[in-house]
């Protein structure tokens, strides 16, 4: 079995997806969602996630000038953003996730093309020497930082953030449920059948997301795995308002499912 360091260290896959994991024993290749082997995983089941896009590009909207997506992918608000027609700096730590969104672009009118600029680097500390209207961190990928992460982060946007403008990020508190583990079943429009599994208990700093094929045969077995801090939105609100940063709205997304609440924080930088 093989990780990339994506998952929280020392992760043991918990629950029916750990002994899914067990019963396949060598015949599973583990990899994180967003490497080489996972992303097109990624790729296949954002292509049909929707959630918190609308309500994202309604706020990106009251804010006219460039765009900067953080975490970006293979692209699932990059393109929405091009298609407001938005200039959009696309920043992206994972080289497959951006030969991905590299492909999509190809493929999209160049009036597109022509205002997007692709960019492989850490959100945790980044210097692209110019300033935005909006700095978009999507998909509760705030989560995928540590405090430290998070810390960097906040100095990077700060530095990024035109006057006026607006940090716009997402996150997902979850409530205890009866069930530590969900699981859920996608088909893709590739026409792949994905079983997911979600485990997390309260207490827990982190859920941890495993994603198998529906059926398998006799051979390897590519299973995609990564780990998501639960960051309440108040835990967030605190650490944005020392960190020269005010909440200036909250707006709750859609619920996916009585354990999960999204929340979209709108922000502004202090002084
Ligand atoms: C949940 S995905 C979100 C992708 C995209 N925004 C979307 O909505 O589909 C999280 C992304 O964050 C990227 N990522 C993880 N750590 C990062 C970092 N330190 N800097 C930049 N990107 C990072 C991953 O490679 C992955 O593509």
């Amino acid at each position: 079995m093989k990780t990339d360091g994506t998952a929280l260290p020392g992760t043991v896959i918990p629950g029916r997806a750990g002994e899914l994991l067990a019963e396949l024993g060598d015949r599973a290749e583990v990899c994180s969602l967003y490497d080489a082997d996972g992303s097109s995983i990624y790729h296949e089941l954002s292509q049909q996630d929707h959630h918190e896009v609308r309500e994202l590009i309604a706020l990106v909207r009251r804010f006219p000038g460039p765009v900067l997506d953080l975490a970006a992918g293979s692209g699932r608000l990059t393109m929405p953003l091009l298609a407001l027609g938005r200039e959009v700096s696309a920043l992206e730590l994972s080289a497959s996730m951006l030969d991905l969104l590299r492909e999509r672009l190809d493929r999209a009118p160049a009036a597109l093309r022509e205002r997007s600029t692709l960019v492989r680097g850490d959100m945790t500390d980044f210097a692209l020497e110019r300033e935005f209207a909006c700095v978009v961190l999507a998909t509760t990928s705030i989560s995928l930082l540590d405090e430290a992460g998070r810390k960097g982060l906040y100095a990077s946007v700060r530095t990024h953030l035109a006057l006026g403008g607006r940090f716009l990020l997402t996150t997902v508190d979850l409530n205890a449920s009866q069930n530590a583990e969900l699981e859920l079943e996608f088909s893709t429009a590739e026409g792949n059948d994905y079983r997911m599994f979600e485990y997390w208990k309260p207490g827990m700093e982190a859920r941890t997301v495993t994603i198998f094929p529906a059926r398998y045969g006799a051979g390897p077995v590519r299973v995609g795995l990564t780990s998501i801090r639960v960051l309440p939105a108040d835990r967030l609100e605190a650490e944005l308002s020392t960190s020269g940063f005010r909440v200036t709205a909250r707006h709750a997304l859609p619920s996916v499912g009585a354990r999960h609440h999204s929340t979209l924080l709108e922000v502004a930088a202090e002084g």
